[in-house]
């Protein structure tokens, strides 16, 4: 069966779910526009969860893929918290800010029953996952909805992982990808594989569809992955200009600039490794130096930074999340975006 049918789209090309940039308007739209639309969880709470999903809903008859994050959430670690503090503390005073007054999240939740019992009535028809996969109770909880499950893999051990433990789809996420890295068996980025060489190492390998994600920002770049055999797309931050999606004023004004050249994996902003363009605190700290508390609880002590910064239109603290490619995103509706790398496939 062709990646199309499983997933009921017109041309196989996945909309990347986007925590923090986008709800359910630039789904809608891709979907539209026929591609698969996503609603990322991540940063939702249950209720926004579920009206994301109905105002989907109530917009289009497309398919809808839900995304989660299925990551462990950690113990927090006060001496690990506490030298994090210290390091951003003359950060803190140059913006006159208080650590003592510091609130807890950004959290960023993983799938839990409970968020499937939300879901029990009205499942959608497709439902991804980053960071592996959840629990086998969990996975056939989902699949027992007749849902298609995606994953996201890093490297081939991952695909392999993932292949054999339940995912239908493999989504080959290369070195380029915007966002977070989805590793799961391994932390070392050291290792981590170019979109080039995992797909072409994967595709036709598993005995499931394969779809490229990283630098995909361009039709060009669609008929490359297709070349190397992947399936379809899954394409981030191509979207992240787009009228439909919520990136923020610093974001959007960074994504067109020059600077938008330069990202790099880090992980200051949460804990885990994610690609975003190079900022002020990635350049002075360091993209992966100090020893920030385990995902997501890094979060926390940067957010009061950000939103202070961010007031000033200042993305000196913001993480900014996009793709090696991301340059080449441009300002215009999702629908051309869409169109323009349907055209390849
Ligand atoms: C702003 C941003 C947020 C992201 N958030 C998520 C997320 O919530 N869930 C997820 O599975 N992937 C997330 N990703 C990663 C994408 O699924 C995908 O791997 C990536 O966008 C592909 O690379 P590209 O951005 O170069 O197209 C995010 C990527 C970006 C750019």
């Amino acid at each position: 069966m062709t990646i199309e049918r499983l997933l009921g789209i017109q041309s196989p090309l996945i909309q990347a779910p986007m925590a923090g940039s986008q709800d359910s308007r630039l789904a809608i739209a891709v979907a539209e526009a026929g591609g698969l639309g996503s609603v990322p969880s991540a940063l939702m709470s249950p209720d926004q969860l579920v009206e994301e999903i109905a105002a989907f809903r109530r917009a289009t008859s497309a398919p809808l893929n839900v995304n989660f994050f299925c990551h462990v959430p950690p113990e927090p670690d006060a001496a690990r918290e506490a030298a994090w503090r210290a390091s951003l503390e003359p950060y803190y005073r140059e913006l006159g800010l208080d650590q003592s007054a510091i609130p807890d999240g950004p959290g960023r939740a993983p799938f839990t029953h409970d968020l499937a019992d939300l879901l029990d009535g009205d499942p959608p028809p497709v439902v991804s996952f980053h960071f592996g996969l959840p629990a086998a109770d969990l996975v056939a909880r989902v699949k027992g909805w007749g849902a298609v499950v995606l994953a996201s893999a890093t490297t081939v051990e991952e695909g392999q992982w993932l292949a054999e433990n339940g995912a239908d789809v493999v989504i080959a996420q290369g070195w380029e990808a915007g966002g977070h890295r989805g590793m799961f068996l391994t932390t070392d980025v050291g290792t981590q594989v170019g979109t080039f060489a995992l797909v072409e190492r994967l595709a036709g390998s598993l005995g499931v569809p394969v779809v490229a994600a990283g630098g995909i920002a361009t039709a060009t770049g669609v008929r490359a992955a297709r070349t190397l055999g992947a399936a379809g797309v899954q394409v981030g931050t191509a979207f992240l200009r787009s009228s439909e999606a919520t990136t923020s004023p610093v974001h959007r004004a960074t994504l067109a600039s020059a600077a938008a050249g330069t990202t790099a994996v880090t992980h200051l902003f949460t804990g885990r490794p994610a690609r975003g363009i190079v900022n002020r605190i990635m350049r002075e700290i360091g993209a992966t130096g100090a020893e920030p508390p385990a995902f997501p609880l890094a979060g926390a002590a940067i957010a009061p930074l950000r939103t202070a910064a961010e007031s000033h239109g200042s993305s000196d603290f913001s993480p900014m999340w996009a793709g090696q490619n991301a340059i080449a995103a441009r300002e215009a509706s999702a629908a051309e975006i869409t169109e323009e790398l349907r055209s390849a496939l």
